[in-house]
């Protein structure tokens, strides 16, 4: 997937999701469990491949520290204007998922929120960029993974539960859960995305 080729067309049906209301649900659920028996600020929480920030500006509403990372400078434009004009702190960093430390985007994050970003890289980037979030990531972090399965089919490659853990030694998943994502037809019947949400602890 050429994400920059697709930002600069208009292509990005994955901001679709926020207006789907089981989607937006199951989301919701995710970071309440994250957020149960505590009260706000939660911490610093890390979106990676924040495109245009819809569930970075989520999590910040909802009183986590976010830090927005992408690679693609006119999604993080887009970004900057969501985050302005929802009123919250985001902190947007230029970078790549796979070389967070020298993109500087911090430590200790509770939370690691991915939205789609892993599921299109090649094995050595998914690795790189499991290594990466263990560096950056606090102790008791939760990770979360949004995942097509490994299937052929154009643009996205997927990754098996196995590409999951191959990718975060010393993690382990601890969930794997439907996210109830309705595409339009015509994606639905092209891409057959069947996506679920992996919640990882570390072992
Ligand atoms: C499917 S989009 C999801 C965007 C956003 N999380 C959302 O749900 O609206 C994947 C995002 O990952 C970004 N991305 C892809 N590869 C990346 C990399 N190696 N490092 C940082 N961001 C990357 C893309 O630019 C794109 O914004």
């Amino acid at each position: 997937m050429n994400y920059r080729f697709a930002y600069a067309v208009g292509f990005h049906p994955w901001e679709d999701a926020e207006g789907d209301p089981p989607f937006a649900e199951k989301i919701s659920e995710m970071f309440d469990r994250e957020e149960s028996g505590r009260e706000p600020p939660y911490g610093p929480a890390l979106d990676l491949g924040t495109g245009s920030g819809i569930w970075g500006v989520q999590l910040a509403k909802r009183g986590w520290q976010v830090t927005g990372v992408d690679i693609v400078e006119k999604a993080l434009r887009r970004a900057h204007d969501r985050v302005k004009s929802a009123g919250v702190d985001v902190r947007l960093v230029h970078g790549d998922v796979t070389a967070l430390r020298k993109a500087g985007v911090g430590s200790d994050f509770q939370l690691v929120l991915d939205t789609g970003t892993f599921h299109g890289l090649n094995r050595a980037q998914r690795e790189a960029m499991g290594r990466e979030i263990s560096a950056v990531a606090a102790s008791e972090a939760t990770v979360l993974l949004l995942v097509w399965p490994r299937r052929r089919r154009p643009l996205i490659r997927g990754a098996s539960r196995s590409e999951v853990e191959a990718a975060f030694p010393g993690w382990k998943v601890t969930d794997v859960e439907a996210s109830h994502f309705h595409p339009p037809k015509i994606l639905e019947l092209l891409l057959k995305p069947d996506e679920h949400w992996y919640r990882l602890r570390r072992e």
